[in-house]
């Protein structure tokens, strides 16, 4: 039943602590299946355990969000699928794992130090076991779909050693199946997504729709995929629509918290971005000569800073971060942010329409994600 709250500003918190914990329910078991040295990174990042594999009481910042798994089960309860059905939660899992192995990664990639409020993993376990770790995990990530299938084996031990089981029956096969793609292709995609952005890097001036190009790969992906994979199948390709454009409000909105954003908050480095050189939305913005939005000096010394071959000095840095102020990047990415949120609600309406109840947690959810400009 999806019924609206009675405490709105408690509702997404409850959305997200609930996916949460039924993401844990799978999470958690394969601990045990991993090997111990990816098990204590994964659970580092997924915020279960501490630096030296103790467990955290209450589970702190340190195990993110969830708001891809609050999406997975979110699309399920708005189009009607069964609460019973295990496809659901293991897609949560595997698409909060994913991500989670994608963080761990992108750190190394990015150089940045502070996660989820903590010290990044690779500064605790190291580059090596980090990169160790997310090659071993990802093919149980992806697995965990098949995990929902019923234990063949069972048979086998029944009818004692030596005994062939039967194969299973295709159609049993069918949905996990099915899931297992959609998982596979928003991986590609974020890989892709992933190699480009560190391309862009070495780009002096790719411009937005580049960036957008690289926004869609590495974080739209697995946002649609999210979605897909919680909605019922006749509703899965607009819920894929919605969760694709707010997907890159989220990474729009992650770009100018990257930059202008509270570390208290965000639990991640301020201006990394900016040191790294990184082409994030509102520097391609920045870079853009706009003579209606700023003085064309602004965009020129950027693109000079941006060139320099060598580590920028603490004036360059503060510059640089004074440059972005001046430019008006800030209110164009935010604006960019608003409309992708606009469109995915208004893929969100054909699958669930307005006046119905149906997708309430969906439209909470995504005013949660849009809220995260202030
Ligand atoms: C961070 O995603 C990476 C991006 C795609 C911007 P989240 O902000 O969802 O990370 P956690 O899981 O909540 O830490
Ligand atoms: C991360 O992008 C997207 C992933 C697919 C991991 P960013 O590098 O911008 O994300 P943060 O700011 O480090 O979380
Ligand atoms: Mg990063
Ligand atoms: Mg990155």
């Amino acid at each position: 039943m999806n019924t609206p709250p009675a405490d709105p500003s408690a509702h997404v918190p409850r959305l997200l602590a609930a996916a949460r914990r039924r993401t844990d329910a799978v999470i958690v078991p394969l601990l045990e299946r991993v090997g111990p040295a990816p098990a204590r990174v994964l659970a580092y990042q997924w915020g279960l355990w501490d630096a030296r594999g103790r467990p955290v009481q209450g589970g702190g910042t340190g195990g993110g969000k969830a708001v891809r798994a609050a999406l997975v089960f979110a699309c399920a309860r708005a189009t009607g699928r069964p609460g019973t059905d295990p496809l659901v939660p293991a897609a949560a899992a595997a698409v909060e794992m994913l991500h989670t192995l994608s963080l761990l990664h992108d750190d190394v990639m990015d150089g940045d130090e502070l996660r989820r409020g903590r010290p990044a993993a690779w500064r605790v376990f190291g580059t090596e076991a980090v990169e160790d770790a997310v090659r071993a995990l990802t093919p149980h990530a992806v697995g965990l779909l098949f995990d929902t299938l019923p234990e063949p084996a069972a048979t086998a031990t029944a009818a004692g050693p030596g005994h062939v089981p039967p194969p299973r029956d295709p159609e049993t096969l069918r949905a996990p199946a099915r899931a297992t793609a959609v998982l596979g292709e928003a991986l590609v995609r974020l890989t892709q997504g992933q190699a480009l952005d560190l391309a862009l890097e070495c780009e002096p001036c790719p411009g937005v729709a580049a960036t957008l190009r690289v926004h869609a790969d590495k974080t739209g992906s697995l946002f649609a995929c999210a979605c897909a994979l919680g909605a019922a199948p006749a509703a899965a390709a607009d819920l894929s629509a919605f969760g694709e454009h707010l997907g890159l409000a989220f990474q729009i909105i992650d770009d100018v918290l990257g930059i202008w954003g509270d570390p208290a908050v965000t639990g991640k480095p301020a201006g990394a971005d900016l040191s790294a050189r990184k082409k994030s939305h509102p520097v391609a913005v920045a870079l853009t000569p706009d003579p209606d939005r700023c003085d064309e000096d602004v965009p020129r010394r950027l693109l000079a800073l941006y060139a320099l071959p060598r580590p920028w000095t603490p004036s360059e840095r503060e510059e640089a971060g004074r440059l972005l102020d001046r430019s008006g990047a800030r209110a164009v990415s935010q604006a960019a942010a608003r409309g992708h949120a606009r469109a995915a609600l208004t893929a969100l309406d054909i699958a669930c329409p307005p006046h119905e109840e149906a997708g309430h947690d969906l439209r909470a959810l995504t005013a949660f994600v849009t809220g995260r400009l202030h």
